[in-house]
């Protein structure tokens, strides 16, 4: 018999990005959803404001030169401002203007942030069909969910070539391992902020 291990070499960087943040993801993923960001158009106001900081946060890493050589279509990938109209659609006000609280990151680390932002759009499809349980589209309230207009899954495969593709250290990569946990943990104390 033949037993067949798959050791971490055997994996692309990518692969080894999410078993490192997997169970990071997973408690994220619950938290979400036991707070119930679907019942009702006030409770998903909350998941947005969310939304808001973590984009906020990583928004300006999309036109960072040093990623925009890394990383293809960098731009067409930002969702700060279909998070803008979701959150004027959904309260009727403006949203309140935010500062990015990623400055100084290495490019390791801006890349591990930026895996967690575009995996994000990932399970969004799942979130969508949530969302239009409560009159929520991608035309109105639920812009940010949407994939891209190239397609959800063409998207990401470019992203991961792209990461996949990197002449890396493996300190590098152990320092964007560390951005992309740190993403997922400021993602999940916003949560714990504003779901109460
Ligand atoms: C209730 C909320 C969420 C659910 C149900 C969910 C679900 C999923 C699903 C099903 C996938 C895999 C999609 C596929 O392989 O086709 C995925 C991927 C991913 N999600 Fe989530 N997700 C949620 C929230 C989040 C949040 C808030 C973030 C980060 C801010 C996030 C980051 C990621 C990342 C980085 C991946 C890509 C993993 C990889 O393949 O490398 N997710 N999510």
């Amino acid at each position: 018999m033949q037993i067949e291990l798959q050791t971490p070499s055997a994996q692309t960087r990518i692969q080894r990005l999410k078993a490192l943040t997997d169970a990071t993801h997973e408690r994220l993923d619950k938290r979400i959803m036991a707070a119930d960001p679907f019942a009702s158009r006030e409770r998903y106001a909350l998941f947005l404001a969310v939304q808001h900081h973590f984009h906020a946060d990583v928004d300006p890493l999309f036109t960072d030169p040093r990623l925009n050589r890394l990383v293809p279509d960098l731009p067409s990938r930002v969702r700060l401002e279909a998070l803008w109209q979701d959150i004027a659609d959904v309260t009727g006000s403006e949203p309140p203007v935010l500062t990015a609280g990623t400055g100084g990151l290495t490019i390791p680390a801006a890349l591990g942030w930026l895996y967690v932002a575009e995996g994000s759009n990932l399970g969004a499809a799942f979130l969508l069909k949530q969302a239009a349980r409560l009159g929520l589209s991608e035309e109105f309230g639920a812009r940010h969910l949407a994939g891209h207009p190239a397609g959800r899954g063409l998207h990401w495969r470019t992203f991961v070539a792209a990461f996949n593709g990197f002449d890396m250290s493996e300190a590098e990569e152990a320092d964007m391992a560390e951005g992309a946990k740190a993403a997922f943990r400021r993602v999940h104390a916003l949560v714990d902020e504003f779901f109460v």
